[in-house]
């Protein structure tokens, strides 16, 4: 389920929000400058779609968030638990890292968990299937897919070649619960 904590990002014990209410954490994270939408297929899609299905059922959507943003490409990835790269994709980006273009997903199936290191405070959002989240070039963040995960999810580039992590060296991310701790 769509969730939202609030941390100090100096203390990582209790969160000062915890909401699952969409239209609260569109709200928090709005005021950070964070996207965050939910999306409809416009026809019926299931575990058997092939990408180019799952991008055709969102194509509306797609389209104007590229016009919106100034994308201009988006590809279909999917991790599932027997995935047998699972340990080092989840590892991958774990640290706190940023990137010189937003990082855009939506969530087709199941979920992940995104930190955003902003101003004072540490957000941490489970997207699930239907959530479409866009973290700002440059924002410091980190992502966790669990041990087990599986997701389905578009991504949405400006230039797929220049979405490079750039880790900052902050162990942060080591101090705040992890996607099996927060995870509904
Ligand atoms: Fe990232």
């Amino acid at each position: 389920m769509s969730t939202l904590y609030v941390y100090s990002d100096k203390n990582a014990g209790a969160p000062l929000v915890e909401t699952q209410d969409r239209k609260e954490i569109a709200r928090h994270l709005n005021a950070e400058g964070v996207r965050f939408e939910q999306w409809e297929a416009s026809f019926p899609i299931s575990d058997q779609s092939s990408s180019e299905e799952i991008l055709e059922a969102y194509s509306a959507e797609i389209e104007r968030l590229k016009e919106e943003g100034g994308y201009k490409t988006a590809d279909v990835i999917n991790m599932y638990p027997s995935h047998p790269d699972k340990v080092a994709l989840r590892q991958k980006f774990l640290d706190e890292h940023q990137h010189a273009e937003d990082e855009v997903r939506f969530f087709v199936k199941g979920d992940g968990l995104f930190y955003l290191h902003l101003e004072g405070k540490v957000m941490a959002v489970q997207c699930c299937a239907g959530d479409l989240i866009s973290v700002p070039a440059n924002t410091k963040h980190w992502f966790d897919m669990g041990d087990t995960p599986n997701f389905t999810a578009v991504r949405i580039f400006t230039n797929p070649e220049g979405w490079v992590a750039k880790f900052t060296g902050d162990k942060i991310a080591s101090e705040y619960p992890r996607y099996e701790a927060l995870a509904k």
